[in-house]
């Protein structure tokens, strides 16, 4: 009598180690799956246009077409130091593009000309100064100005960080320059 109890309770205690074995093993087995589909999700994605985290404002006086420009892809590795004796756009630059890189340089070697809808903008901290001072813009616009690959060219300049940017030049003073580049359209400075 005692044995047989005994069997039972062992019965018991196989079937409820069975019956939490399956349980757990069923709950890995959709933890994995959940893992599985979100690797697949993350690896899977297809590189998105570059979208700025938070709403993007542009710089006071500056058009809202290059607003986040400080996000876009950059085509200097090094900052650019100021030219020494006459620097068209005084300061230490940057270069930025509305494009990825991918657009830009298919297998690595950058492609010219630049798309349509392009924005090329240069920003410069003028020496001794901790904030962007000038702001130099080439913005690709379909037939604006075939003569010059419908490049459109326009630069601002403020005096202090809180001040509004002012335009101080455009096209006709910029093309001189900038011509020497026409093989590589008009925009010296390449993708590193
Ligand atoms: C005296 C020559 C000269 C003139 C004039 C000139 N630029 Fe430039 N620009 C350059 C050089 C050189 C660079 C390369 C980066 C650097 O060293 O600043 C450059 C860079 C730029 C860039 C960044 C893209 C690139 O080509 O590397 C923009 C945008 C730009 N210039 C806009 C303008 C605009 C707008 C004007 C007219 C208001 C203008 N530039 C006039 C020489 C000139």
């Amino acid at each position: 009598m005692q044995s047989k109890k005994l069997n039972l309770n062992m019965l018991l205690g196989i079937a409820m180690v069975l019956i939490s074995c399956m349980f757990f093993t069923s709950c890995m087995e959709e933890e994995q799956l959940e893992e599985l589909v979100q690797n697949a999700q993350e690896t899977g994605t297809t590189p998105e246009p570059i979208e700025p985290e938070e709403p993007a404002v542009a710089l006071p006086g500056l058009p809202e077409d290059v607003a986040g420009y400080e996000q876009w892809l950059k085509l200097n590795a090094e900052p650019i130091p100021p030219v020494e004796g006459g620097d068209p756009h005084l300061g230490t630059k940057n270069v930025y593009v509305n494009q990825t890189r991918e657009t830009i340089a298919p297998n690595g070697q950058q492609q010219f000309p630049y798309p349509d809808g392009s924005i090329v903008v240069k920003e410069a901290f003028r020496p001794n100064k901790d904030y962007v001072g000038l702001i130099a813009i080439m913005r690709k616009v379909a037939g604006i100005d075939p003569e010059h690959n419908d490049w459109e060219f326009i630069e601002y300049t403020r005096n202090a960080p809180d001040a509004e940017f002012r335009v101080i030049a455009s096209d006709g003073i910029c093309w001189g320059c900038h011509a020497q580049v026409e093989d590589i359209d008009y925009v010296f400075t390449e993708l590193d």
